[in-house]
């Protein structure tokens, strides 16, 4: 008893760690209540509807890799909904035919609870699908922030769009828990049986340069079968520099963040599949994704395996498996639909993004940026003059008919989402699709030329 006491006083030695305590206590307490109630509902009554369904959304997502006996139940649906998805792919995934609908994963890590929120008013559509995901280094406190945020919007609870992971992952940026993280997303969109057809990958440091209007009006055109994906095969020196080292990745086994750790042995190359690499941001097609996730074929669970010791894995797992894969070579485009800047000669790490290169931005045609300060003021201009988008609002669009005067929000009322407003971005875009989609420079996709990343271009060897 005494023993107790004395413990329990030498560990509240501030006078406001006992509240600081208390927080996260009851926060974790209100999750566990939700949870129960949740599952309650979810077992009981698995095709709800109403009000409550998004933070039902919610649930359902930590139940995803949770006991057994939830997984019971939710394994005959998952599989259901994705032969679902397979039988209707054929014919393009999204079967009224309408304009293309993009799935975005925008993730951060501690601190980017407010930028994934600004991303995600800049990137919304109700067209859209997208999965909001804080890794495991971000305190629960945050992640239930922005699940409540996302629950709170009215916008959100009528469209049931948005859905964020309640339970983080584990993410090491340049390890293979990278790829589960953005695999693990990807199966939640095939479960939940969701209409898309792209998939995006964002980070909370990215930023939309136009419209989600001018994005889908441009795709709306755009051959859905193709995969945007900028790559190169590694060849020569570096293919022993990058290929034959094994690294272990502690975010797989580990519940706190660790280095990637390289063992002193080396291994073979490989001579099953010929490596690739590139850009790690992707903008990949359903029936890639659907490929990946099922792995009906043995090469894409090979290449996983393969990447799970790779240093930069997400720079080359969807890259390999794409090139090496029998029918979606034809269908790479060699770019990653980023402004990216980097060093001349490039650094590990792309330039922090600021007002000094708004022009190159926006000439450059890309639909997104990287990487920005949190809150820099280019952002601001780019909300002004490219997307012009008020704060806290979203990114407005020809869905958005609601009164306008007085400084109303006019996304809060919600018109017909396949009808869009393309503006100059459109026209940007248009340019950079024209030049990507050009045979000469699709001609390079999956080839062994080699890529200058600065210039974005195929390297042709021309003797003179
Ligand atoms: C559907 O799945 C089967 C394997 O079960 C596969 O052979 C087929 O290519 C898939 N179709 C599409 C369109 O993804
Ligand atoms: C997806 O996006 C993140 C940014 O949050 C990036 O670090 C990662 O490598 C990307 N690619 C893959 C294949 O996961
Ligand atoms: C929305 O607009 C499209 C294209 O103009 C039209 O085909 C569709 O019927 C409209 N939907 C509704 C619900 O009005
Ligand atoms: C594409 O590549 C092939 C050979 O790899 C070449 O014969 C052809 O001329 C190229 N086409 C263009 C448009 O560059």
């Amino acid at each position: 008893m005494r023993k107790n006491k004395w413990v329990f006083n030498s560990g509240q030695t501030r006078p406001f760690s006992d509240r600081l305590w208390l927080v996260p206590f009851l926060a974790s307490l209100l999750v566990t209540i939700t949870l129960l109630l949740g599952c309650a509902f979810g077992l009981f009554a698995p095709f709800h509807g109403g009000g409550d369904s998004v933070l039902l959304d919610v649930i359902s997502l930590t139940n995803w890799d949770g006991p057994d006996i939830y997984l019971k139940d939710s394994d005959a649906e998952v599989t259901s909904a994705i032969s679902f998805t397979n039988s209707t792919d054929s014919g393009g995934s999204d079967s009224d035919n309408g304009p293309p609908r993009i799935a975005y994963l925008i993730t951060g890590t501690k601190g980017d609870g407010q930028r994934i929120r600004r991303t995600l008013q800049a990137v919304y559509h109700p067209r859209n699908q997208y999965i909001l995901h804080l890794d495991l280094e971000a305190p629960p406190r945050e992640r239930i922030e922005l699940a409540m945020y996302v629950k709170g919007d009215p916008t959100f609870s009528q469209v049931e769009n948005v859905r964020v992971i309640v339970k983080g992952n584990l993410v090491t940026y340049k390890g293979p828990t990278m790829i589960a993280c953005t695999l693990h997303a990807v199966s939640i969109l095939l479960k939940e049986n969701l209409k898309w057809d792209w998939f995006i990958n964002l980070s909370a440091s990215d930023y939309p340069l136009m419209t989600q209007d001018d994005i889908l009006h441009v795709f709306s055109t755009v051959p859905r079968d193709l995969n945007f994906i900028e790559h190169m095969k590694i060849a020569g020196w570096k293919l022993f520099q990058r290929g034959r080292p094994i690294v272990i990745d502690p975010g797989l086994y580990l519940s706190k963040k660790f280095d990637l750790v390289t063992t002193t042995e080396k291994r073979e190359l490989p001579t099953s599949f010929e490596l690739y690499t590139g850009s790690a941001w992707v903008m990949l097609t359903r029936a890639f994704l659907d490929y990946c996730i099922w792995g009906w074929d043995q090469l894409p669970r090979n290449v996983l395996m393969y990447y799970a010791n790779f240093i930069s894995s997400p720079e080359g797992y969807f890259h390999t498996v794409i090139c090496n894969g029998h029918g979606f070579q034809s269908t790479v485009v060699g770019h990653d639909l980023h402004y990216i800047a980097w060093d001349n000669p490039p650094k590990q790490h792309p330039l922090t993004l600021s007002s000094k290169d708004y022009d190159r931005m926006v000439k450059s045609g890309a639909p997104f940026a990287r990487k920005f300060a949190r809150d820099d003021r280019v952002l601001d201009r780019i909300d002004q003059e490219l997307l012009r988008r008020s704060e806290g609002q979203f990114t407005p669009g020809a869905w958005c008919t609601g009164e306008t005067d007085g400084g109303a929000d006019p996304c809060s009322g919600r018109g017909n989402d396949s009808i869009f407003r393309p503006g100059p971005g459109a026209e940007r875009l248009k340019g950079l699709m024209a030049g990507v989609l050009s045979e000469e420079y699709r001609n390079g996709s999956c080839s062994s030329l080699p890529y200058d990343q600065s210039k974005r271009k195929w390297v042709t060897r021309t003797r003179t």
